[in-house]
């Protein structure tokens, strides 16, 4: 057995899950449990009451984070420690959030100049294009970006663009390309004039494939317009950690932004990755969505267990992974602005925690991170909610919404609420076989057959959900709300003593994908590897079936 599966804390939770009554006793017998299961901080609201959950499962969960340290595991990220110990890194996004004067040393020195001196940059940038300083190699000004990356380099600019939607300034219009199918750039381009089209390319290592290809291609469409080698300078700007390699691609080195190897991937949207966010909403709105985020982090730093949303997010969530065999989680988002952030926790998540070894490299006895998934409310109850209801797999919600609209039409936004609350409340206390019945009496159905659509239509209920509140969707609520997820990724990381920063499994498929790109395009049949790999790569070359 592991440490982890070892400690008095794990064994306590095992024995004490059967124990939990069903949540509507437990709603029954305490009407103050809302008051006692719900926190607010950072503009937010977290309410945890409708999960499996009582004093007992709850002192143990945090006697859970206490045995394993997860406070020291913290303050390690805060301070900059190498907690990244597969590639010897820090991991320091609040370092890019957080206040001017705070000082971060990363290998002995202070990072917080440089994060500055990149934001004034960005600023400086986002002006030159807003008033027209910077113009395309015709000299007309810039009227659209298409934004290069995949990832990380991607989700985050495009989530939050899309969520800050109402904050846009009018300057310009932003198109995001990440697959390296090549209908995707073909189809953003088809509308947009080169001698006004700027390319942001963002990417950290400046040798991820698909970015790449892209920029390629966005290079040529740019010079088959008419326009020389040195209009190039004119129409890309990259953000990256490989300067060099950006400026043998031909951008200007003064045209790059920096990215730092102490900054995920999908941790990233906080540094120049962030800079389609600026272009479409201004720089104030972006230094507003930082602030809401150095809001949680320093909730996260400085609450106690009891009271911090990230940790009592990760350990409910580890609860449902660990001692009840839920394989996945879904994130319902009942706010149009916010449909993409499912996608966004996705990567986050999945990527951080998809980890079979501990930190020392020994395999795993327990599960880690579920599979997230999710979309926006009200579409998932005509679609996927059933399966949340009735299936046989159990699988936390967490329910997002904004008190209020940005966009107050009629009764849609009441009628919006109504359907969010009213799914929280089915899913936890579910109907049970005699009011199933009872709603049947007046029928004409005989009792046999009663009794068997009473069965189809009971429904367990004791379904677990968080919901999560906001006055509104603002850059400083989204920015909080951001930041709780990467914090709840952190959580639960620590506590399963797993690396939640590296990816060497997505890295392995890189490898193996340049392998077979070299033997598509070779004029020799391909027989060296497994039959179906043969087949598909011969069958790919052939053109045909
Ligand atoms: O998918 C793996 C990954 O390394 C992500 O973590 C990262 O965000 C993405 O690829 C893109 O990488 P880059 O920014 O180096 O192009």
């Amino acid at each position: 057995m592991s440490h982890l599966t070892d400690t008095k804390s794990w064994q306590a939770l095992a024995k004490h899950r059967d124990n939990i009554k069903h949540m509507r006793e437990l709603f029954a017998e305490d009407n103050q449990r809302f008051e006692k299961m719900s926190v607010k901080g950072c503009g937010l609201l977290l309410d945890y009451s409708k999960n499996r959950l009582d004093e007992t499962a709850l002192s143990n969960l945090f006697q859970l984070a206490n045995e394993t340290k997860l406070t020291e595991k913290i303050q390690a990220m805060f301070a900059g420690n190498a907690i990244n110990t597969t590639e010897n890194r820090a991991v320091l996004h609040t370092a890019l959030r957080a206040s001017s004067d705070t000082e971060v040393i990363v290998n002995g020195q202070n990072v917080m100049p440089e994060i500055q001196q990149t934001l004034k940059k960005m600023e400086q940038f986002v002006n030159d294009v807003h008033n027209g300083t910077w113009v395309g190699y015709t000299g007309k000004t810039i009227t659209d970006i298409v934004s290069i990356g995949i990832g990380g380099s991607f989700l985050g600019p495009k989530i939050v663009s899309q969520a800050l939607r109402p904050y846009w300034t009018g300057h310009i219009n932003c198109h995001f390309v990440a697959n390296v199918d090549g209908t995707s750039i073909v189809e953003k381009l088809k509308p947009l004039d080169p001698e006004t089209t700027l390319f942001v390319m963002s990417s950290k290592s400046f040798s991820t494939q698909e970015t790449l290809t892209n920029t390629l291609s966005a290079r040529n469409w740019l010079l088959k317009s008419g326009a020389d080698k040195a209009a190039v300078a004119k129409h890309f700007v990259a953000i990256t950690s490989n300067v060099a390699k950006a400026t043998e691609f031909g951008i200007e080195e003064k045209n790059t932004f920096p990215m730092w190897n102490w900054v995920g991937g999908r941790y990233s949207l906080w540094s120049a990755i962030g800079l389609p966010i600026v272009l479409l909403t201004g720089f104030e709105t972006f230094k507003t969505l930082l602030n809401g985020a150095a809001e949680m982090d320093e909730h996260f730093a400085t609450q106690p267990l009891e009271q911090n949303m990230p940790v009592l997010m990760g350990l409910i969530s580890l609860w449902y992974s660990n001692f009840y065999g839920s394989e996945s989680q879904v994130i319902l988002t009942y706010d149009h602005y916010l449909r993409g952030l499912p996608a966004y926790i996705q990567q986050l998540d999945m990527e951080s925690n998809g980890k079979s070894v501990d930190l020392a490299g020994n395999s795993l006895d327990y599960n880690t991170g579920p599979v997230i998934w999710g979309g926006e409310g009200t579409n998932g109850q005509h679609a996927y909610h059933q399966l949340i209801h009735q299936g046989t797999a159990l699988i936390p919600a967490d329910f997002i919404f904004p008190l209020t609209s940005h966009n107050p039409l009629g009764n849609h936004h009441i009628q919006l609420a109504s359907n969010c609350f009213g799914q929280t409340q089915a899913l936890m206390q579910g109907r049970t076989f005699e009011e199933a019945k009872a709603e049947l009496s007046n029928s004409n159905l005989s009792e046999e057959q009663k009794n068997i659509i009473a069965k189809h239509k009971v429904m367990p209920g004791n379904r677990p959900s968080n919901t999560i509140l906001m006055d509104k969707l603002t850059p400083k609520t989204l920015g909080a709300l951001i930041a709780l997820y990467e914090h709840r990724t952190f959580v639960q990381g620590a506590v399963w003593d797993i690396n939640s920063f590296d990816q060497w499994g997505v890295e392995l498929g890189k490898v193996l994908g340049v392998d077979v790109l070299n033997r598509l395009g070779s004029d020799k049949s391909c027989s060296e590897l497994d039959s179906s790999s043969n087949s598909l790569i011969n069958l790919f070359k052939k053109g045909s079936l």
